[in-house]
């Protein structure tokens, strides 16, 4: 693991030290994607992660990855965003970095909220501030879907808990709580809230109240059992320049969670077209993932855009589409090429996930949506003998496999001494 300022300032270093790319988020495996995506290209890159992270666990892989010039450590922007900034400005000042590209939902709020003073000194690969506020705001993204012809989940917005029985009237139950903001500054500390799925009164209440315990609003959405399917795409100056569609056939949790077991597929025609309408309409530039769910007769809706890298990333890359070089390329303002095909048919696993999302559904067996017991376990089983990619693991690039796996047992040990923590975005 690298060091931090006292050596930046160093002249020596300052000369040596250079990187064509500082990827934040460094934890999260999105991030080791796109290190392994440039670093195999000849190009250099460092990655950073903010000190909270590492207190709750030291081992972060892409730290390990050969491709990792310089591991830096900055301090949180949970409580306050000044000493984050500063500390993020001055590598940029001290390297000459020359893009920046955030993962997570925190460290976007936090890039968009300052981002003049850092693009002044490095090229931020993120779209223009207009159609991040659409995107990253699902009631707005909804709203201008629903004028686009895509289909919608029915639902109403919620913002207090003396709503609930009216929104359980309209849209009746099973549904699913959601906050409109992935992100929220309440409390003085910024938190990730996710999607919470409701079959009674009671729960429908509990969710409300949780979710808009830092102020923001939620929707009360239909529950929609079918499959889960999303469109990737890169557009620039009015171009698409690639589009890739997976489908997650299990997440952790097993509703409104991260995707952990998923597979390439070939552009679905319906959701293909309604996912570039939507990207050219809101103009949103770089990358996107485009998320819809089916209902059980297979019509699809819409459930959200995210426009930064997601953690499903790897599979586009393990196709044959590098969102990530293409974000760096955009970013550096290079020729972008067209990537007009793809591999369709490969899985890709997050083992750790599917531990997990395995033990979850045995314990919420019987809710809506999610596979009896018996079948949960034969899933897991029967995906050992199906030829998948592993996150993590790259024969080419193997220490990061190590360290996420003493992370998962520091963890593991961790949730027996002191009971589980707070869930970080993992997606
Ligand atoms: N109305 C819904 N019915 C069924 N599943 C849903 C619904 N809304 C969300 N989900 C599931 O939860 C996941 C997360 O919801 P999403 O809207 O993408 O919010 P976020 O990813 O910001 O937490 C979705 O990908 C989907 O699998
Ligand atoms: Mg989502």
């Amino acid at each position: 693991m690298g060091t931090h300022l006292d050596n930046l300032l160093k002249p020596e270093a300052r000369r040596t030290t250079f990187y064509d790319a500082l990827v934040l988020d460094a934890k999260l495996r999105q991030s080791l994607v796109t290190m392994r995506s440039l670093g195999s290209r000849g190009l250099t890159v460092a990655a950073l992660e903010v000190a909270d992270v590492l207190q709750q666990s030291k081992h972060v892989p892409a730290f390990a990855s050969r491709w990792c010039r310089r591991a830096y450590v900055a301090p949180s922007y949970l409580q306050q965003t000044d000493a984050f900034l500063d500390y993020l400005l001055h590598i940029l000042d001290h390297t000459g970095a020359q893009v920046v590209i955030p993962s997570a939902d925190g460290t976007l709020e936090v890039l968009r909220a300052h981002r003049e003073t850092v693009a002044w000194r490095a090229q931020l690969a993120l779209a223009k501030e207009e159609a991040l506020a659409v995107a990253t705001d699902k009631e707005k993204t909804l709203d201008i879907a629903s004028r686009l012809g895509i289909g919608i989940p029915r639902g109403v917005s919620v913002q207090h808990v003396d709503e609930v029985p009216e929104a359980v009237r309209t849209v009746g139950l099973p549904a699913v709580v959601k906050p409109v903001e992935s992100w929220l500054w309440g409390k003085g500390r910024g938190v990730r809230v996710i999607s919470q799925l409701v079959t009674t009164h009671d729960e429908a209440r509990e969710a409300v109240e949780k979710l808009t315990q830092y102020g923001g609003s939620t929707l009360f959405q239909q529950f929609l059992d079918g499959r889960r399917e999303a469109i990737s795409l890169f557009y620039a100056d009015g171009t698409m320049y690639a589009r890739f569609a997976q489908w997650a056939k299990r997440t952790q949790p097993p509703l409104g969670g991260t995707s952990v077991y998923r597979q390439s597929i070939a552009l679905p025609e319906d959701i293909t077209g309604q996912a570039e309408r939507l990207v050219r309409a809101i103009e949103l530039e770089g990358y996107s993932e485009v998320e819809f769910r089916r209902d059980s007769a297979g019509r699809p809706y819409l459930m959200e855009i995210n426009p930064r890298l997601s953690a499903s990333i790897e599979v586009a890359v393990r196709a044959g589409v590098d969102f990530p070089y293409l974000l760096y390329q955009w970013a550096r303002g290079e020729k972008l090429e067209r990537v007009t095909s793809y591999q369709t048919g490969g899985w890709m696993r997050f083992l750790e996930g599917d531990i997990l999302t395995t033990v979850q559904a045995l314990a919420q067996r019987g809710r809506p949506g999610v596979a009896p017991p018996a079948q949960s376990l034969l899933d897991f089983i029967a995906a050992f003998f199906t030829p998948a990619a592993y996150d993590y693991l790259d024969k080419d690039d193997i220490r990061p496999l190590w360290t996420a796996t003493r992370d998962f047992l520091h963890r593991g040990v961790q949730r027996v001494i002191r009971g589980p923590s707070s869930r970080r975005n993992m997606q």
